[in-house]
């Protein structure tokens, strides 16, 4: 979709509702650092060339009209009466959004037509992608100064506290501040971040992505118990090491304090650790266009997520050993929240054709599934585009 289409769908739809203004935001593969940001820890998400693009126009009243070109569906509320929708749940980001302007400034209605390509329900931030194209819309179209990052923070509360999942923070900050060929190192606990030139281009490699395709449905209730875990291992380490408020201020060189916690938390934070010092060690060679360290870090990453953190599944697992098995590959893991959704490959470009063939030779038949697979380009991150 290009913005005159947009543009041409929303006159079609809202017929004398004046010029809209065009906005996108990217959804995210990362690379690298996974479960570590709601530890305060380090993230190396990319932007990709997938994005989910609004247009909208102010209204004289407090009526929202909401138009899905995917869904082809229409829905209004009111901003004076913000409730979650059971039947159009895809409006609960907008409506989340609205919720989180209001606590501070007023808001006029809107005539809002949107669409996308983030696949959904894939672990590649379709959600994050919604809350931060709408915040960029809104402010937008009422001319307020809130800064990227304040909009970062208020569309990662609309999906904590409206749609109610309790996300950490990287996905809206990537699908906000991401570059143009570059991927982004955050300090989840700063909030400082680094744009890394990516080299995999010029080393004649790409980032492959493959979803799965299991419906992540245990997502939300294991994400919140690790997240649980995850604190309660930092209470336990607090005795030996009171300076701790996160797992992200335990480093490798604790790991002694760690193997005295009980067998489950010992696990989850075994991996929050080594997991944060892989990221680190990952900006560096990437940095460095060093890709063969870099993936044998992805691959390091998999298998603690797979042994430790214990997100993965079998599917996962299948479709990053056969990507391992493929001799172009540098390295390759799961990606996101876990339970399904996407893993993402560092390979070298020769070798995709080989990739997408084992693939679809094995895949589909030991799990009975049909994998989609993706060549992903590190995208800009949302912007108004007219
Ligand atoms: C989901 C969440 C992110 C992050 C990842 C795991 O994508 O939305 O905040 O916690 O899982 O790294």
């Amino acid at each position: 979709m290009n913005v005159q289409k947009i543009v041409s769908a929303f006159h079609r739809q809202f017929p004398g509702a004046g010029e809209p203004i065009v906005a996108r935001a990217p959804g995210r593969v990362n690379l690298i650092g996974e479960h570590t940001d709601y530890n305060d820890g380090f993230v190396l998400p990319m932007a990709i060339d997938a994005q989910i693009m609004l247009a909208g126009s102010l209204r004289t009243d407090q009526e929202v009209h909401l138009y899905s070109l995917d869904f082809q569906s229409g829905v209004q509320f009111s901003l004076q009466d913000l409730k979650r929708s059971t039947t159009a749940s895809w409006s609960n980001y907008i409506r989340g959004v609205c919720a989180m302007f209001l606590e501070f400034t007023a808001l006029k209605g809107m005539n809002i037509v949107l669409t996308g390509n983030v696949p959904q329900g894939a672990g590649l931030s379709s959600s994050a992608a919604l809350e931060v194209g709408t915040a960029l819309l809104i402010r937008n179209l009422h001319g307020l100064d809130t800064d990227a990052v304040a909009l970062v923070k208020l569309a990662q509360r609309a999906e904590n506290e409206f749609v109610g999942v309790n996300c950490g923070i990287m996905d809206q900050f990537i699908s906000m501040l991401g570059k143009k060929g570059h991927v982004l190192f955050l300090d989840c606990r700063s909030l400082e971040y680094e744009l890394v030139p990516v080299p995999f281009a010029a080393n004649n490699a790409a980032i492959v992505v493959i979803d799965s395709a299991v419906k992540r449905g245990l997502v939300s209730s294991e994400y919140n118990l690790r997240r649980s875990q995850c604190e309660a291992a930092v209470e336990q380490l607090k005795q030996d090491l009171p300076h701790v408020r996160a797992l992200r201020d335990v480093n490798t060189a604790n790991l002694d304090l760690v193997e005295k916690l009980p067998s489950d938390l010992r696990k989850r934070a075994r991996h929050v650790i080594t997991e944060n010092q892989r990221v680190l060690d990952a900006a560096k060679h990437l940095a460095a266009g060093n890709l063969q360290e870099f993936g044998q870090l992805m691959n390091q990453s998999h298998a603690s997520l797979r042994d430790d953190y214990e997100v993965s599944c079998g599917e996962l697992d299948l479709l990053v050993e056969l990507a391992q098995s493929v001799p172009g590959t540098y390295g390759s893991r799961m990606t996101g929240a876990g339970f399904g959704g996407c893993t993402v490959t560092l390979i070298s470009n020769e070798y995709i054709d080989q990739l997408k063939d084992v693939v679809s030779e094995h895949y589909p038949r030991q799990t009975g599934l049909q994998p989609r697979i993706f060549v992903f380009n590190a995208s800009e991150g949302a912007e108004q585009l007219a």
